[in-house]
């Protein structure tokens, strides 16, 4: 699924995944899975609802977004040191129930959010997060009003250079009063912000705080709610400043550029995007919005009204330290680890760029059956790990006489640190190609 910060948001996938929905869609073969499986120490019994990978798991004790001096650890800083008195979580396990996910941010049950070829799923009780907004209820709950939390999260989805199936996410919230101290203290944030934001280099469109299109929840008091998404938009306008401000150094005379885009989110009302302008480019930085009360009555928490936001880490990153590919976040080779250094942003030098080889896989599909482009990808990933650059889908038709539908994907091979062998790349090849064959019934042409 494409997601915030690296594509787009749960609303704008709903086309694709449609599309996909009329057409039965070809399962696996289960019978090659374990009975249980081992994540983080713990067994797990699998379901025909288990879809994660090995190539998953061995992500998730990791935790980039913890590891002193990576990119990701300090962009997280970054923001934690923006928002001084705000509880600062990041420990919690990426292992939530799809309830917690979904049922109490009240998505819908038929949102393709929650389809096995968009999510990972343990088994049908448990998946992995696929956005932090999962912690919302809970945090709600323990009694925090500002908090800030980051942690990994996971979605299926396509392979090229700024997508992959692990990512991290910052989700920020504060709650006020709802009643006149409340009021009185948003009112006193949005001046001072407004302040300082009003000295500062920014051009920012926005979009009205309220609208038809994107409303005020029935049981929130109109001026209330717009003041609370105004300290949003102003609070947000600010860290936008303070990230983006350090990356064009001190001395850039370019204004900060940063558009405000009505949204939809099951969880929010108003909602919103966030787009940067980048070397020419709108880029797509977070999703945000007004708490729905439903989140605040599910966690316990009565009488506040606040908002909420998730920005994804990745894409910030690559563009503040100038780094070109994802995976690169994930690499071990020390010529990319040494040249960070905690709490100091500065220009990725790439130490070589190695050859890069691609290698095509044509078939024909088992009648009326449709292959979903997720599920290749995870096998292609699983197969070749972080050898894999990109995957395209580039060519399919269906035969006039015999009805099937022939696919062909290009896959796209490149090692981050050393050039890789024809021979080797044959090897792995032929063990996608034979994994397809026997996991999703296809004829290989
Ligand atoms: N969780 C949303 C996503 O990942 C982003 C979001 C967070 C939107 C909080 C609104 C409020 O797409």
């Amino acid at each position: 699924m494409p997601i915030l910060g690296q594509g787009a948001s749960f609303l704008r996938a709903l086309p694709r995944r449609y599309v996909h929905k009329q057409r039965r869609a070809l399962s696996a073969v289960s019978s090659a899975l374990p009975k249980h499986i081992e994540i983080l120490g713990q067994q797990y019994l699998t379901d025909l609802t288990t879809n994660i990978t090995p190539a998953i798991i061995s992500k998730i004790p990791l935790r980039l977004h913890t590891q002193p001096s990576h990119p990701l650890s300090t962009l997280r800083n970054l923001i934690e040191s923006h928002y001084p008195d705000f509880a600062h979580l990041s420990s919690l396990s990426p292992l939530v129930t799809p309830f917690k996910n979904f049922d109490e941010l009240s998505f819908p049950q038929d949102h393709p959010g929650r389809s096995v070829t968009d999510s990972y799923y343990i088994n049908k009780d448990m998946m992995l997060r696929t956005h932090t907004s999962a912690h919302e209820v809970e945090t709600f709950r323990r009694g925090e009003t500002k908090w800030l939390l980051t942690a990994d999260v996971y979605r299926r989805d396509e392979i090229d250079g700024s997508h992959y199936p692990v990512f991290h996410q910052v989700e920020g919230a504060r709650i006020f009063n709802a009643d006149a101290s409340g009021m009185k203290e948003v009112e006193e944030d949005n001046e001072r912000l407004s302040l300082h934001l009003a000295r500062s280099n920014i051009i920012i469109e926005d979009v009205p705080h309220i609208s038809p299109t994107n409303p005020v929840q029935p049981s929130h008091n109109p001026q209330f709610s717009e003041a609370v998404a105004k300290n949003l938009k102003l609070s947000l306008n600010s860290l936008m400043l303070e990230i983006f401000g350090a990356a064009a150094g001190a001395n850039s005379e370019e204004p900060l550029r940063v558009r405000w885009i009505e949204a939809y989110f099951p969880f929010t009302s108003p909602s919103f995007e966030v787009e940067v302008m980048f070397q020419g480019k709108w880029l797509e930085i977070l999703g945000c919005g007004v708490v729905r009360q439903a989140t605040l009555d599910t966690a316990g928490v009565s009488n506040k009204i606040g908002w909420a936001f998730g920005l994804g880490l990745e894409r910030i990153a690559m563009i503040l330290y100038s780094i070109p590919d994802i995976r690169l976040f994930w690499s071990t080779d020390p010529r990319f680890l040494s040249q960070f250094e905690q709490g100091k942003i500065t220009t990725f030098k790439p130490y070589s760029k190695y050859p890069s080889c691609f290698k095509d896989v044509s078939f024909w599909l088992p009648r009326n059956a449709a292959l979903h482009e997720n599920d290749f990808c995870d096998l292609v990933r699983d197969t070749a790990g972080d050898l894999v650059e990109d995957v395209k889908r580039i060519d399919e038709f269906t035969h006039p006489k015999t009805g099937k539908t022939s696919l062909c994907y290009r896959i796209n091979y490149r090692s981050m640190d050393r050039s890789l062998s024809n021979e080797e790349i044959n090897h792995v090849q032929n063990d996608v190609v034979t994994r397809l064959r026997d996991q999703f019934d296809v004829e290989i042409r």
